[in-house]
């Protein structure tokens, strides 16, 4: 597995590779099963897999959110090569946004709304490193999880809008055993607080909207930010909870009802 910390590298190393096809799998690294079961659908997808590992501030609207990010770069390039991964691409932040830097692109209705609306600014930060990626990578397939419903349909758009030649691969969510989404943030919660983020996916698992509100009105200790019918393709029951200092998201798909 090699490791390219430059733009000019990572499409110095993917030159002789093109042939076979490209699969992108984006990541902000503190890997978990989740990454992984994106990781193993590229490698069964494509002769190279690409895994990007950065922390892309452009998309934390909190500044102690970027800065308590778990990362663990060694494991991640460990799991990253167990996974069979080729090519990991983990810039500097100065790589990516270079002094002067200006150019952004906004998906501007999508972003805005739900997860917009409470983190202004993450989506344009989203929909810009990704371009970024897929600009520098060039891969024929781009793999994201149904974990971030509201990111899919905002790369879906990006890619539809700019007529990018990318193919999207969207992969199921991955839960623990108990129902909760795998997570990065998951690692901030308290035994007692992991135990009240329960309530997000049982809530959510009502696939009603107020079903599913009526259930957190009575949870203890947990804060909602929304739960929302979403139209993505396909349509989900979205919902975002604080517990603790800890915002968590979650969504279902429904159209298996
Ligand atoms: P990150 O949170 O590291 O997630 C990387 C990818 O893993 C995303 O596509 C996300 O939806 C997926 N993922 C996370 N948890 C998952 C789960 N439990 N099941 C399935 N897939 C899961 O999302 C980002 O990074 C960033 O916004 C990024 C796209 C890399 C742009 O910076």
């Amino acid at each position: 597995m090699e490791v390219a910390r430059t733009i000019a590298e990572t499409r110095r190393a993917l030159e002789p590779r093109r042939s076979g096809g490209v699969g992108l799998v984006p990541t902000m690294g503190a890997l978990h099963d989740g990454h992984l079961s994106l990781l193993s659908a590229a490698r069964a997808e494509n002769d190279t897999v690409v895994m990007s590992l950065f922390v892309n501030p452009a998309q934390f609207n909190e500044r102690g959110d970027l800065a308590s990010y778990p990362r663990d770069e060694r494991r991640d390039l460990r799991l990253a090569e167990e996974a069979g991964v080729d090519l990991v691409f983990a810039p500097s932040a100065e790589e990516m946004y270079p002094p002067g830097f200006q150019t952004w692109v906004d998906v501007v209705e999508l972003g805005s709304i739900l997860e917009g609306a409470f983190r202004p600014g993450h989506f344009r930060g989203v929909a810009t490193v990704c371009l970024k990626l897929f600009e520098i990578v060039r891969p024929d397939r781009a793999y994201f999880g149904q974990k971030d419903a509201q990111q899919v349909e905002v790369i879906r758009r990006l890619i539809a809008d700019l007529a990018l030649e990318v193919e999207l691969r969207v992969c199921p969510t991955v839960r623990d055993a108990d129902g909760l989404a795998l997570s990065s943030r998951n690692a901030r919660l308290s035994p007692e607080e992991r135990e009240r983020a329960l309530a997000l996916p049982r809530a959510l698992a009502t696939r009603d909207r107020e079903s599913a509100l009526r259930l957190l009105a009575e949870s203890e200790g947990v804060e909602v930010d929304y739960v929302e019918v979403a139209d993505f393709q396909p349509p989900v029951l979205a919902g975002a909870v604080r517990v603790g200092g800890t915002r968590l998201i979650d969504n279902v798909v429904l159209d298996e009802r």
